[in-house]
């Protein structure tokens, strides 16, 4: 058994409860994601957290899993958090940290959502799982899959890099590379599963990887000594992990470990595939489709409509947080800046952040004394056959 309080899902539009013993995707009647509530007040204290175990799993009692002979584990999350003293400086922000992601399994934050989907799946009997990915989701769960002795079924677009197919053949998953986006390759996807033979871990269709992505804002407060940054800056396709943090943040304050969140968080998409940027700009609660998008070096940023599109809008406005978008070539300088002053190789999600950075200062919403925390998702290393000619240049 866990020291869980996890109590029940909820439909995030109606409200309604759905019960926690039995397999649930989403809300039929709203076509909208569940989430996971917690039995919290204010009197829960913060030994809760089991500090022996250096994973993300550190945080059980606010996790959904029950029994912890269920936990599936190749040791993801709690990654490093650490102060960039050279760019705070160059840049003028007087407390400037990088959350390093790329040291999770199969070298991105999807461990940890993919971690927790796959351990609950466990926990409810299933055991075959198919996902559209832009390639880390992929990696994940066909890691997770094979070390649980079950199946999954990746679909991928065709302008993913070989590596992701590698990796998922590697470890057991069979692979079905799809024509267009990641969108495509869901309809794809769905078409293969129409009876329902899969379990079908679309990113927040499923609610349990949000749970997982959560526990990145565990880790950054508990880093952070329980003071929470002002300025949070993240890659946004899906919005799982943006969403997540902010989750983390609210179950904090409800456990009054925080009085107030102070933090803004701030979603980062390509100009060629922006529907959150548009969406914020436009003062929308939703995002429409992204019609034709532009392929880019930061493949898991092109999500021309996530499912979560509204929980990423509430996000935004109730963080007091802004979304903007950066070119292909701020993201190909930021590597190359970022690796010279830094000493550390961004994923190109990763370099998009620093580049979001960088105009944020310029146009005052960061300010000098303000505590920023940029996250690079994942590492750089699947992406060389992106990356190679141009940055040889
Ligand atoms: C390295 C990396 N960063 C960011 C993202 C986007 O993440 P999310 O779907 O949580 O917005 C992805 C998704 O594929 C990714 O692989
Ligand atoms: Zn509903």
């Amino acid at each position: 058994m866990t020291n869980s309080l996890y109590s029940h899902l909820e439909c995030v539009q109606c409200g309604t409860h759905f019960n926690k013993y039995t397999l649930q995707n989403y809300c039929h009647t709203c076509i909208q994601p569940l989430v996971a509530r917690y039995h919290l007040h204010n009197r829960i204290g913060k030994e809760i957290i089991r500090n022996t175990t250096n994973s993300m799993w550190r945080y059980q009692a606010l996790l959904p899993l029950l029994n912890s002979d269920n936990i599936v584990s190749l040791g993801e999350g709690w990654t490093p958090l650490f102060p960039l003293h050279k760019s705070g400086k160059n840049l003028g922000v007087d407390h400037l940290f990088l959350k390093e992601e790329g040291g999770n399994p199969t070298g991105s934050f999807k461990a940890r959502g993919i971690g927790l989907a796959v351990s609950k799946a466990k926990e409810l009997n299933v055991h075959k799982f198919c996902i559209p990915t832009a390639g880390n989701a992929g990696s994940a769960l066909s890691a997770y899959a094979a070390a649980m002795n079950g199946e999954a079924f990746i679909y991928m677009p065709e302008a993913t890099p070989m590596v992701f197919h590698l990796d998922c053949e590697i470890m057991g998953a069979k692979v079905n590379k799809v024509r267009g986006s990641i969108r495509d390759a869901g309809i794809a996807m769905m078409q293969d599963n129409k009876d329902g033979k899969w379990w079908d871990v679309t990113t927040l269709k499923e609610p349990f990887r949000l749970e997982g992505k959560k526990t990145m804002g565990f880790e950054i407060a508990e880093q952070l000594n329980w003071e929470l940054p002002d300025v949070i800056i993240y890659p946004t396709g899906g919005g799982t992990g943006l969403i997540g943090i902010w989750k983390a943040f609210e179950e904090m304050k409800e456990m009054g470990w925080v009085d107030h969140i102070p933090t803004r968080m701030v979603a980062v998409q390509t100009k060629g595939c922006n529907p959150v940027v548009r969406a914020f700009e436009a003062g929308l609660d939703h995002c429409d489709l992204y019609e034709n998008p532009e392929e880019t070096i930061a493949n898991g940023l092109r999500v021309p409509k996530a499912f979560g599109d509204k929980l990423i809008m509430k996000t935004l406005k109730e963080s007091h947080g802004t979304a903007f978008d950066v070119t292909e070539e701020e993201i190909i300088a930021s590597i190359k800046e970022f690796g010279r002053t830094e000493g550390v190789f961004l994923s190109p999600e990763g370099a998009a952040v620093y580049s979001g950075l960088k105009k944020l200062i310029e146009n005052g919403f960061i300010q000098k004394s303000d505590k920023v925390v940029i996250i690079n998702t994942g590492s750089p290393y699947k992406y060389v056959e992106n990356m190679y000619g141009i940055l040889k240049n």
